[in-house]
């Protein structure tokens, strides 16, 4: 399937989705988000993926925020719209997949581009990349999940202070914040990102999918996370997978994982 504005680069287990409006500094307008979800929905039911990587092309940004001439001359009530769409299509959708998704942050992560970062399962960034929510500066709040998952992340005073200063961290503060997981060259950062995704492909697709649901679920007001562990724990038993790691543990060889 082709995409006006994303890429997708497949090797073996591991899909890598390349936003692309680099004269953009791949700012996501409507047709990007919908293409991100299209892909991202196809990629997670094809059984062949094992992981996914967002990334944006070129070497300056990784999504320099939502795309502000698309919104500047919304209502109250396009904007609520705009919110809730995109949270629902795309944040909380990347979030909630059963296929794990490392954000590869390039450069530039500011506004929807660290929202897009933070809905994914974990990031590493270059050391180029600079974070921010500049959305205040633009008489806005982050409406795509930003003043949730960054105190999440963060906490919340460091979180305050981003948000409310609009001002961009780089990658090191970043580092030290858990904002990403690792800080790299730039040159070796998909490398890297492959290198995690091929360890995580190397392991049960079912156990990492219920994993990332009992994950979410203690950041979830309305679910007992405790109780969905139990239940996913226990719901693992029922696998093939399970039967698979379980006896090929016991017979000394390494899993084989459909
Ligand atoms: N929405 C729409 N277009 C954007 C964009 C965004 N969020 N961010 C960058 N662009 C566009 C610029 O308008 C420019 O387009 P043009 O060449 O057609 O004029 C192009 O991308 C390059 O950006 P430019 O500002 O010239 O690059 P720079 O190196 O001088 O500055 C940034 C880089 C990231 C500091 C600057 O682009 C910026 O502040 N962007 C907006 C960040 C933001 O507020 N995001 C939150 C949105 S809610």
């Amino acid at each position: 399937m082709k995409y006006e504005n994303i890429l997708i680069e497949q090797r073996e287990a591991i899909a890598t989705v390349i936003i692309n409006r680099p004269n953009k500094l791949n700012a996501l307008n409507r047709d990007t988000i919908q293409d991100l979800h299209d892909a991202l929905q196809a990629l997670d039911v094809d059984k062949k993926i094992k992981a996914i990587i967002i990334t944006g092309s070129g070497e300056k940004a990784f999504v320099a925020g939502a795309d502000i001439a698309e919104f500047s001359n919304f209502s109250v009530k396009e904007g609520g719209q705009l919110a809730r769409k995109g949270q629902q299509v795309l944040f909380d959708f990347i979030e909630n997949l059963a296929t794990p998704v490392i954000a590869a942050v390039n450069g530039f992560a500011l506004g929807g581009g660290l929202e897009l970062a933070m809905a994914c399962h974990f990031r590493i960034a270059s050391a180029n990349a600079k974070m921010g929510l500049p959305e205040v500066s633009l008489g806005v709040i982050p409406g795509y999940g930003g003043t949730q998952r960054l105190p999440q992340l963060i906490g919340k005073g460091r979180a305050n202070e981003m948000i409310m200063t609009a001002g961009m961290i780089d990658a090191q503060k970043a580092l030290a914040y858990g904002l990403v997981n690792d800080v790299v060259p730039q040159e070796e950062l998909l490398p890297l990102c492959e290198k995690i995704a091929q360890k995580i492909a190397n392991n049960s697709p079912v156990a990492i999918s219920y994993a990332i649901k009992a994950v979410n679920a203690g950041f979830n007001s309305t679910i007992d996370g405790y109780q969905e562990e139990i239940k996913a724990f226990g719901a693992c038993f029922g696998t093939e997978d399970f039967k698979e790691g379980t006896t090929a543990f016991l017979e000394k060889r390494k899993a084989n994982f459909k």
